[in-house]
Parts: C-alpha cells; sequence; structure tokens
C-alpha cells in the first residue's frame, strides 16, 4: 500500500503542517478549494457521498440498496431504543433541545464550562445519567450505535453548523487538526495523506474519499447490516495504517472529530447510509 502512494505528488496544502493558526472558517475554505480545483467536475453538495461521488457506477449500486435498505430493521431498534423511558419517566427528547430534532449538526461542540468537546455521543450519555441510568460504552453498537441511528435520522436535512469560538474551543480545534495532518503508525500516514493528497484516487481497490463530507452521514452500514459510527471509521483507518487508535471518546478522538467535523459545515446531514 505503501507503495501505491509514495510515488504520488503531495502539496503542502493548509496551514496544517507549517503550524500556523488560521482561523477555521479559513481550514474550510482551503481544504474546498482545494477539492474543487481538483475535481472541477464534481460537486460540492456531492460529497456528502464520500467517494461514490467519484464513481458513477457504484453510486447507481449505492442508489438502488437504499431504495429498500437492509438495515431498516436495526434502525426500527434505535427508535424503539430512543422512544424507551427511563425509570423516572423522562426521555431522551425531554434532554436535547427541540426534543432531539434538527440538532446532530450542532454536534460537537465546546463546553466552557467543562473545557472539552462534547460529541453527540457525550450528550445522549450526559442525559442518560442526568435521569438516573448508567452510560452507554460509546463503542458499543447494540446501545450506543442503535440509538444513534434513530437520533441522528432526526436531523436528516439539517445542514452541518459545528462552531468554534473561544479560547478553548480553538486549543481543542487546533489539537484536532493536527492530529489529522500528523503522520502515524508503521505505514507513516496522515488522515490527510490518504483523504486529501489522495482523495479521489484509487488504493487498491477503494477511491479514497475527500474530509469535506465525511462527517454528516452517520452512523453507516457496511455491507448492509453492519452498523458503523463515524469514530469507530477512525479506528479503523488508524488500524490500516498500522497505528494505535486512541480510545473512542477519548479527548483525542473528540478533538479529531470536532476539526473534522468543521469541515462539513453548510453540508446536509443524512444517517444511516450504505457503505461498501
Ligand atoms: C491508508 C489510507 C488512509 C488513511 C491514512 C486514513 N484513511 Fe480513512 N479511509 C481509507 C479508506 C480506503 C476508506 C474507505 C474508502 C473511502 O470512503 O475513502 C476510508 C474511509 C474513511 C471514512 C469514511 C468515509 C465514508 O464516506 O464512508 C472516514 C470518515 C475516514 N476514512 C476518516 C479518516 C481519518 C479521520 C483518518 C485519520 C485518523 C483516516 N481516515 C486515515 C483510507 C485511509
Amino acid at each position: 500500500m505503501k507503495k501505491a502512494l509514495l510515488g504520488l505528488v503531495t502539496i503542502g496544502l493548509i496551514s496544517g503542517v507549517s503550524g500556523a493558526m488560521a482561523a477555521p472558517e479559513q481550514d474550510r475554505q482551503e481544504f474546498v478549494n482545494y477539492y474543487t480545483k481538483k475535481y472541477p467536475n464534481v460537486k460540492l453538495d456531492d460529497y456528502v457521498h464520500g467517494a461514490l461521488a467519484f464513481d458513477a457506477d457504484s453510486k447507481a449500486q449505492y442508489d438502488a440498496i437504499m431504495e429498500f435498505p437492509p438495515f431498516e430493521g436495526d434502525l426500527e431498534k434505535g427508535r424503539k431504543l430512543l422512544d424507551t423511558a427511563f425509570k423516572n419517566g423522562k426521555k431522551y427528547a425531554d434532554c436535547f433541545p427541540n426534543g432531539g430534532k434538527n440538532i446532530a449538526g450542532n454536534y460537537p461542540y465546546f463546553d466552557d464550562k467543562a473545557g472539552k468537546v462534547v460529541t453527540l455521543h457525550d450528550a445522549i450519555n450526559a442525559c442518560r445519567v442526568a435521569n438516573g441510568e448508567e452510560a452507554y460504552k460509546v463503542n458499543d453498537m447494540k446501545t450506543m450505535g442503535l440509538l444513534t441511528t434513530a437520533l441522528r435520522a432526526q436531523s436528516d436535512g439539517m445542514l452541518m453548523n459545528v462552531k468554534v469560538e473561544g479560547a478553548g474551543a480553538t486549543a481543542a480545534y487546533e489539537a484536532g487538526k493536527k492530529a489529522f495532518f500528523s503522520r502515524k503508525g508503521q505505514l507513516n500516514f496522515a488522515c490527510a495523506t490518504c483523504h486529501v493528497q489522495n482523495a479521489g484516487v484509487r488504493l487498491r481497490s477503494e477511491l479514497l474519499s475527500p474530509a469535506v463530507g465525511h462527517a454528516v452521514h452517520w452512523p453507516v452500514f457496511r455491507g448492509g447490516d453492519n452498523l458503523v459510527t463515524l469514530q469507530q471509521r477512525y479506528d479503523g483507518c488508524y488500524k490500516q495504517v498500522r497505528a494505535v487508535p486512541p480510545a473512542q471518546g477519548s479527548a483525542d478522538m473528540n478533538n479529531l472529530e470536532y476539526f473534522h467535523s468543521y469541515l462539513s459545515n453548510g453540508l446536509p446531514m443524512k444517517a444511516n447510509v450504505f457503505r461498501k
């Protein structure tokens, strides 16, 4: 795999490499300009489809599968979990603004009081604990995973709207950005090596997706029935380059999700999609 990519040109994209502090909005714009210049025929809105945006045949297969999603049963289980009242009679809907509808695009956010990034998973657990229930493990697909299928689906169509305001938020964003651009693992690849410099390029049998649009469509169902959350996908990508992934739900992972999600600002959310 290393050999396949080493020959390709790498460009000194984006202030991440130079270490300069740029405003998040400037970063996002730079990513968008980079991709749209490289692939002028791919519409920015199509980046929500990841690698499918670069491959009409795969996109047609995807459309056919999404007409009758093989994961309907899991979505039904997720809806049941979301609607089940806690022992005290309250529901998840009582914890979230707007009853939990059209909110997912506001996550992750930086909680100034707690001094850390809060993902939607963290907010679900905070809701559980506040109502006397135990927190779920964020990487437990039978609980947290299924629950997010239903909760995130209530925000389908919302535009990603992650905010980075204040010193704490900026520091967390910068930490996530550093993680995205840092080379790691035995293969010495950064997220950016694959998803920026080589986005739209084939790695073995797989076309690499751009980072813009990456964060809007979670969870995905790989192969049709294997539920995968965003941080679980990060975990898989770390392992692909033989790096040790940070624990899911850790500050390192959450900061990465914060930066990475900001890049998708302005793009529409769509939970529960098919992936290979
Ligand atoms: C060796 C190359 C490589 C590296 C490095 C890598 N990934 Fe990936 N990643 C892939 C491949 C291959 C896929 C599956 C095809 C695709 O969607 O791009 C993928 C898929 C993804 C997806 C899912 C896209 C979708 O629409 O389903 C996300 C999100 C992602 N990677 C994030 C990351 C992050 C964050 C990092 C750094 C921690 C990272 N990747 C590092 C190769 C890589």
